[in-house]
């Protein structure tokens, strides 16, 4: 049974570099109806400019670094041991510029989910923005998508988009999305939590993801309603209780009225 007195989701992020994915989650968590909070950070770089969120917030880190180990499977173990000091529910990849094998997947076996900056399936790895513009495309965006072992291909679960103009250079490009990046990764994040707590009540996993997958057939409209649900869904427990409460008075003081008045008769 999910924690409904306590209904967020514990995210640990992963990051390489400047980290304002990082911060705009950090943001957002600060919000007490924000559907959950970061119990970690963890960097493949000692450099990356994303630490010095994790310090202002104080926020556990690690810095893990892939050359430090023999191989793959030994750095990710080492991953997997930096995550079980903490306790996360959900990854979130932002910026992360190393790839999961399987052997990190299956083992972790929760929520990992990443953000892109292009349309997906468009334009799948590095220099997006070039591409995009390259192509002569008239819209760009960024794509929050659950991790599988290919690169960017798991189902999505946000996107959001913004138009090319004629000017348009890879940097404008790049700071025109990043500003929807920053947003794409709220909502996601409020999307599986509410998958999350859903999961907990029905045990019905499989359901969840695939209505997200519909619901992102009308995905800016809709995204943006799944957020806002998710939102209330993180504060109905207290209204529901308020309400029950509420009714449960209502109904006493009826049943004290209707006593007083069979005494009073009883007595005359
Ligand atoms: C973002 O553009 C993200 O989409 C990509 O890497 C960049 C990370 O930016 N995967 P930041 O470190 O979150 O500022």
């Amino acid at each position: 049974m999910s924690s409904t007195l306590d209904p967020k989701l514990n995210i640990c992020v992963f990051i390489s570099g400047r980290g304002s994915n990082l911060k705009a989650i950090l943001e957002a968590c600060e919000k007490p109806e924000f559907p959950a909070r970061v119990t970690c950070v963890i960097s493949n770089k000692p450099q990356a400019g994303g630490l010095d969120y994790a310090k202002e917030y104080n926020i556990p880190y690690a810095v893990l670094s892939h050359k430090d180990y023999d191989s793959k499977t030994a750095y990710e173990d080492a991953l997997l041991e930096a995550l079980s000091y903490e306790k996360v529910d959900l990854i979130c990849l932002a910026g992360f510029m190393r790839l999961l094998s399987p052997h990190f997947l299956n083992h972790w076996g929760r929520y990992i989910i990443n953000i892109h900056p292009s349309l997906l399936p468009k334009y799948k790895g590095l220099d997006t923005h070039k591409r995009a513009i390259d192509a002569g495309d008239s819209e760009a965006g960024c794509s929050v998508h659950y991790v599988i072992p290919e690169m960017d291909a798991g189902e999505i679960i946000v996107q959001r988009s913004v138009k090319i103009s004629k000017k348009e250079t890879e940097d404008s490009l790049a700071a025109k999305v990043l500003v929807e990046e920053h947003e794409a990764y709220k909502q996601a994040i409020i999307i599986v939590a509410r998958h999350k707590f859903q999961d907990s009540v029905d045990d019905n996993y499989e359901n969840d993801v695939s209505s997200t997958l519909n619901r992102n057939k009308n995905q800016h409209k809709n995204t943006l309603k799944d957020a806002q649900m998710a939102d209330k869904d993180a504060i109905n427990e207290s209204q529901i209780m308020w309400t029950h409460f509420m009714t449960a008075a209502k109904y006493m003081g009826g049943f004290v009225t209707v006593i007083l008045i069979l005494m009073a008769l009883f007595l005359l």
